[in-house]
């Protein structure tokens, strides 16, 4: 599929796999991206996911037919882009590897290859003829390894998981609006990148000043006509600039946990407060993660369970501690039977992660009823 003269897209939409990473659900797909960039020499940046090796070399011949890949560009090397190197190594076998050192064992711990490999360092060129290729380390974006190939012919920046986004390309690749796809960046943002937002942070301000005009990323569609708005988001995603706004997530056995999120979520909606419900026993954690990526407020909801925490709440507390998310304003509720545990531990993993606490918390015994639980005994400290 022809980006320019010059570029060509060469990977493919995966609309089978239920869960990204066996963790994120991706019910409208997502796709693998993967580029040649065409002159007298070729070079193809990064591959694809084991299970579409021959549409990958069948998408390859397509473009360039009889002609061989003199460079394989490694800007990332998880396997999802980064398992078909030695299917491409056979097929062309005097293609150069190029690559930054940290990628060059895992070249060999993942594919076994170790030889004709280019080690190239910060800012260096390589000439396709017309065309220049030139890479900017961008480590921990998400991985120590992760760089981006600038073509400055081109203006486009090949930028690997970074401004990548769930669900499957159109026809062309490019997009009308970011707005259909601004969700699934942000989930994705939120579930594997959303723990390095100081080295995404590093990495906007590295590669801002190049002038991009056309962003080629590992997943999502290529971006032209909206890079402001996508590099926009991506800096507010990074740098956790928040908007007024509630994120409810809550888990529930028997649905006494469920009707107070319901009263509080209710409540919110009453008062003009945007806020967003998460039932974290019926959904993915990350559809509440992208919403704690966005907005300042989060309020969460469990049962205690063996004096504990209910698991599915604990995982998702977890997950927000994992990625380091501070600084949101905070509140706990929770349903018990004989010795209520679960808002006493919310709100301390709340403390550990720097959160305000906006209220002590409200838990009830046995039964939800509006007399037992006054939503607007959280909701009003929150105007
Ligand atoms: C496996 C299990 C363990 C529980 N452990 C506790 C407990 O340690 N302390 C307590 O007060 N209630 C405990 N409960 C009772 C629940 O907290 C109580 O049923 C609560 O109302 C459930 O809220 P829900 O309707 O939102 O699921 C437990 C319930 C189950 C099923
Ligand atoms: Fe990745
Ligand atoms: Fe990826």
């Amino acid at each position: 599929m022809k980006i320019s003269d010059k570029i060509r897209y060469v990977g493919m939409n995966d609309r089978q796999t239920v869960l990204f990473e066996h963790q994120w659900p991706v019910p409208e797909g997502v796709s693998y991206n993967s580029y040649l960039v065409v002159d007298e020499k070729i070079a193809l940046i990064d591959t694809a996911a084991a299970a579409f090796k021959d549409e990958f070399l069948s998408n390859i011949k397509e473009e360039i037919g009889d002609r061989k890949i003199d460079y394989l560009v490694v800007n990332h090397m998880e396997p999802d882009h980064s398992a078909l190197q030695a299917v491409i190594r056979n097929e062309y076998p005097d293609c150069t590897i190029v690559t930054n050192a940290k990628a060059v064992p895992m070249i060999e711990g993942y594919q076994g290859l170790t030889d004709n490999i280019k080690v190239i360092k910060e800012g260096e060129s390589l000439s396709l003829g017309g065309t220049t290729l030139q890479f900017y380390m961008i480590p921990m974006v998400h991985w120590p390894e992760t760089m981006v190939t600038w073509c400055p012919e081109e203006k486009t920046a090949f930028s690997g998981d970074a401004f990548g986004c769930f669900r499957a390309v159109p026809e062309g690749c490019l997009v009308d609006g970011f707005v259909d796809f601004k969700e699934e960046m942000t989930r994705y943002y939120a579930s594997i990148v959303g723990k390095y937002g100081q080295t995404v942070q590093a990495a906007l301000r590295k590669v801002s000043p190049l002038g991009i005009e056309r962003i080629c990323p590992t997943h999502g569609p290529v971006w032209e006509k909206d890079i402001p708005e996508v590099v926009g988001w991506y800096d507010r995603l990074s740098a956790a600039k928040l908007e007024r706004g509630v994120t409810i997530a809550y888990g529930s056995m028997y649905g006494n946990t469920a009707k107070a999120a319901q009263a509080i979520a209710q409540e919110l909606e009453n008062k003009g407060i945007t806020v967003k419900l998460h039932d974290l026993c019926e959904e993915n954690y990350s559809y509440a993660l992208a919403d704690v990526f966005l907005y300042d407020t989060l309020i969460v909801g469990s049962p205690t369970y063996n004096a504990g925490i209910f698991p599915p709440v604990q995982s998702f507390m977890e997950a927000l501690k994992a990625r380091g998310v501070k600084n949101r304003r905070f509140a706990a509720f929770g349903s018990y039977t004989w010795a209520g545990m679960s808002v006493k531990l919310l709100n301390a993993l709340a403390a550990e992660m720097q959160f305000e606490s906006v209220h002590e918390g409200l838990s009830f015994a046995q039964g939800y009823s509006s007399d037992k639980f006054n939503a607007s005994e959280i909701v009003d400290l929150l105007i």
